[in-house]
């Protein structure tokens, strides 16, 4: 009896402590990554880590105690032979209050502020806000700046600074959005309109990515915010706006539009401002040239890249909707031209 109880309390703190080591390793290589809610870059993140980090802490603190207090025991007063029956302390006033008012406390005390940010976190800050519909497909983001009259796809780009309200909606099934590094995710459901805002501090790109199953390519519904400062995303809005002056640059790139308009082809589905494709099927393709990624943030920009989603879109991403097209090589090299000269 003696051997399995001092048995037990060795096990539990090698338990305790593999556990421990494991976290605290997993933690500092998490807040590293990119999309770690440990490295918040705007104000709702932060005001979310901190509340994590009360409820994470008063949960370690009740771990140490409570597991400090088990060992002891166990050690303690663990049955040697012999050993009458111990004092029986069932229906102990003192205790029973002692165990009931100290988790209310701890409740309380987790209660307070998530209520207050809860609330607090429902509305923007400010009137001065960018307003962004988002609008889930499987499996790929629409993000339309309505004030402005811009529609892109599957990079999010804001100014710096700014506080940006987002309304968001879906196509199909439920969605989830999230961009670890600068809010909590937020559901974005059929017949239902939601709202969330954020703000990014610093320029740069946060990774996003949907976070709710919703089909064959969930895990390849991926997203970017990107954060300008105010003047390169004003260049940004200023460039879309001119859409309709653009002119092809060569001959290849003006085949390129040839092919993109004709029949039968990706005009049925895309926008690109500026020609005569307005299709709303898929994503707006407007500014094609200037994202980093293409099949929404599966696969970086490049020529190569893009021939291989022309060729045969399925084998790039399993389940998009994109139909394989009869295109020739020569047809792909002169799309290629062409969406990639779209800025
Ligand atoms: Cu959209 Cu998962």
């Amino acid at each position: 009896m003696v051997c399995s109880c001092s048995k037990l309390a060795r096990h539990i703190s090698i338990v305790a402590l593999a556990a421990f080591l494991l976290l605290s390793a997993g933690g500092a290589a998490m807040a590293q990554a990119p999309q770690s809610v440990f490295a918040p870059a705007g104000p709702v993140a932060e005001t979310q880590l901190k509340l994590l980090s009360l409820t994470l802490y008063i949960a370690i603190g009740i771990f140490v105690v409570v597991g400090s207090i088990l060992l002891y025991t166990v050690f303690r007063f663990r049955a040697r032979p012999g050993d009458p029956i111990p004092k029986q302390i069932h229906g102990n006033t003192t205790l029973e209050l002692i165990w009931t008012v100290i988790p209310l406390a701890i409740l309380v005390v987790i209660a307070v502020p998530t209520v207050r940010d809860a609330f607090g976190l429902a509305q923007p800050p400010t009137d001065d806000v960018l307003e962004v519909r988002v609008v889930g497909h499987q499996w790929w983001w629409s993000f339309e700046y309505p004030e402005l009259g811009i529609i892109t796809a599957n990079e999010l780009r804001i100014p710096v600074g700014q506080v940006v309200r987002l309304t968001m909606e879906s196509e199909d099934v439920i969605h989830s959005f999230w961009v670890p590094r600068l809010a909590g995710k937020m559901d974005v459901i059929p017949n239902r309109v939601n709202a969330m805002w954020l703000t990014a501090d610093e320029p740069g790109i946060y990774y996003g990515q949907c976070a709710e199953f919703c089909g064959t390519s969930h895990a390849n519904m991926r997203f970017r915010v990107v954060a300008l400062p105010q003047a390169e995303f004003d260049r940004w809005v200023q460039g879309r706006l001119s859409a309709d002056e653009r002119e092809p640059a060569n001959d290849l790139i003006a085949r390129g539009q040839a092919i993109f308009e004709s029949t039968g082809t990706c005009f049925a589905c895309h926008t690109v401002d500026g020609t005569s494709a307005a299709g709303t099927v898929g994503p707006n393709l407007s500014d094609f040239g200037s994202r980093s990624t293409l099949a929404a943030g599966l696969l970086p920009n490049t020529p190569e890249n893009l021939r291989a989603w022309l060729r045969n879109p399925q084998e790039v991403k399993p389940g998009a909707l994109m139909p394989r097209l009869p295109l020739s090589d020569d047809d792909i090299e002169a799309l290629v031209a062409f969406l990639h000269s779209l800025k």
